[in-house]
């Protein structure tokens, strides 16, 4: 995968580029070649904030998880600008990438992804046992009793509810301090009580924290937790809601069901 080269405008950082954890502009991406093209991401600019709960919504197949994967830096831009605060990832080399990933950025998947044989505590320390860093006991102690995990730490995963895996994956995310959090469907396997738990938890880390985390959903009621919502249709981004609320959210996501309802 090649980059495009980047213009001379795009070699200082764009005005305010600094305000964002993370930030695209006019990032591109496609799958497949010729017939079979599809454009995932088109001409997306987007900045996200510091400090903020970003919930990113849109039908499926509209490009949410492909403009997750690319600010994260997971995924390669065809064209475009990736910024996790003042870095440019789309200039880094795989090494620097892959050190940037691990040292500022988090991620919560659908899957948990927790290691079986390991325990609660193990699983939440591991990524920075991996990276040689030990985690500041403080902090550490901070997110563990945010998360309401105290009493289930020494459990393996197969002893734990979904939910309380799920926070487990929330709070290895947290533990190293990364700078922003990505999360793709973090509740899509969980019941809604489960679903809440963590939702609230993730708030909770961004309002009292200070964590910034962007979160893909399909729920308006997941993405009401959130301070904004970014809307996503055929790669690009169609609308912005502030202080969003599970009606309003519901009731924009419903002008995607109609024919040209994307258009507005
Ligand atoms: N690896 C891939 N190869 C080919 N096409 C892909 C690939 N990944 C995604 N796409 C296509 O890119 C478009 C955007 O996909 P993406 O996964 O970002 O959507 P999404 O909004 O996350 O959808 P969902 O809500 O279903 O998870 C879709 O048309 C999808 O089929
Ligand atoms: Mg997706």
């Amino acid at each position: 995968m090649t980059y495009s080269a980047p213009s001379t405008a795009d070699a200082q950082p764009a005005p305010g580029a600094g305000d964002f954890a993370a930030s695209a502009e006019h990032v591109s991406k496609g799958y497949g070649r010729d017939d079979a093209r599809v454009v995932a991401l088109d001409d997306v600019t987007v900045g996200i904030p510091r400090g903020r709960f970003t919930a990113v919504m849109g039908p499926s197949g509209s490009g949410k998880s492909t403009l997750m994967h690319c600010m994260a830096g997971l995924d390669a831009v065809d064209s475009g600008v990736v910024r996790i605060g003042g870095t440019e990832l789309t200039r880094l080399k795989d090494k620097q990438l892959t050190r940037l990933r691990r040292d500022k950025i988090g991620f919560i998947f659908q899957a948990f992804n927790l290691v079986p044989t390991l325990t609660a505590l193990e699983n939440i320390t591991l990524p920075m046992g991996i990276a040689g860093r030990k985690p500041d006991q403080e902090w550490l102690d901070r997110v563990i009793d945010t998360v309401g995990l105290r009493p289930r730490l020494k459990h393996r995963p197969s002893e734990l509810s979904g939910g309380q895996q799920q926070r487990v994956a929330c709070a290895r995310a947290l533990a190293s301090r990364p700078d922003i959090i990505f999360a793709d469907e973090p509740t899509g396997n969980l019941d809604s009580r489960s679903g809440a738990e963590v939702l609230g938890f993730l708030r909770s880390s961004v309002r009292e924290m200070g964590q910034t985390i962007v979160m893909v959903t399909h729920d308006p009621s997941a993405a009401a937790y959130a301070d904004d919502v970014l809307f996503l249709s055929d790669g690009r981004i169609v609308d912005t809601m502030r202080e969003p609320t599970a009606e309003r959210v519901l009731e924009r996501m419903k002008g995607f069901d109609l024919p040209g309802g994307t258009a507005r």
